[in-house]
């Protein structure tokens, strides 16, 4: 049998708190890989400890993806998301429009009564287009607003997956293989080790603007993405970690 099968989820959170340095892990039950109703879970979840973060004021980061995308969709008004702001982590990174961060900090507004901002830059963009978008005053403008993010609310990936969904060529894919991704948040793709191995050309939240963030909330369940978890827990920047047993069970029999 798997180790940690004899376990509740408090008790799987507790483990996976230890082993991942983690303040504060939720495992809900199932494995998203398989039901999708693990996944509406993880939202739902989601949902509930945004309310209970959120403050007046705050600027929200968030990034695309199915599981924010269900975040987004269990998100209720509430007078405390009056004054906050939903502002795109990234540009497109060729994401489906519905699972974009564009589309998920307006539906996040609009459920909540917050207000939102969009980030209109495209997925893997030229060194020179990235330098003239980089000069626009409305990207300076929500880059900015990036930097002072309080709250960051993101997906975490499997390298390769995430790579095939970004359509990456064969020799890509093979290059971000040999360099020993295993996960991937926030456009930058991370080894074993938590070791950045590659950047996405596009424009947004930095990686150091996620470590000086105070809240720093990942959603992300399966057991497919157990490796991932664990890779990108390795930034330590993470203050809760929304996950389900599937990815918890397979991280603690590693
Ligand atoms: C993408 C984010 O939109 O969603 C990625 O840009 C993240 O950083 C990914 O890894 C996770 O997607 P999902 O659908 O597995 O929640």
């Amino acid at each position: 049998p798997m180790v940690g099968e004899l376990f509740g989820l408090t008790d799987l959170a507790e483990r996976l708190q230890r082993k991942l340095g983690i303040a504060e892990v939720i495992v809900v039950s199932g494995n998203a890989d398989q039901s999708p109703w693990v996944k509406e879970e993880l939202g739902r979840v989601g949902a509930r400890v945004l309310k209970q973060v959120i403050s007046e004021g705050d600027i929200v980061a968030v990034t695309g993806g199915s599981s924010i995308a269900s975040v987004a969709k269990h998100l209720s008004p509430s007078a405390a998301f009056r004054s906050v702001q939903f502002v795109p982590a990234r540009g497109g990174l060729g994401e489906r429009v519905e699972l974009q961060a564009n589309t998920l900090a307006s539906a996040m507004a609009a459920k909540t009564g917050a207000t939102y901002r969009l980030l209109h830059v495209p997925d893997r963009l030229h060194p020179e287009a990235l330098q003239t978008l980089l000069k626009e005053p409305q990207v300076q403008d929500v880059l900015s607003l990036l930097g002072e993010a309080r709250i960051v609310l993101h997906g975490i990936g499997d390298a390769m997956t995430m790579a095939k969904r970004r359509n990456y060529s064969e020799d890509e894919l093979q290059e971000l293989e040999a360099a020993g991704a295993v996960s991937e948040a926030f456009g930058y793709y991370f080894d074993e080790a938590g070791v950045t191995v590659q950047r996405m050309p596009t424009i947004g939240l930095q990686l150091e603007e996620v470590h000086k963030a105070e809240k720093v909330l990942s959603i992300a369940g399966g057991e497919s993405k157990a490796k991932a978890i664990l890779s990108f827990a390795k930034q330590s920047c993470q203050n809760v970690l929304i996950t389900d047993e599937g990815a918890a069970r397979s991280l603690l029999s590693t």
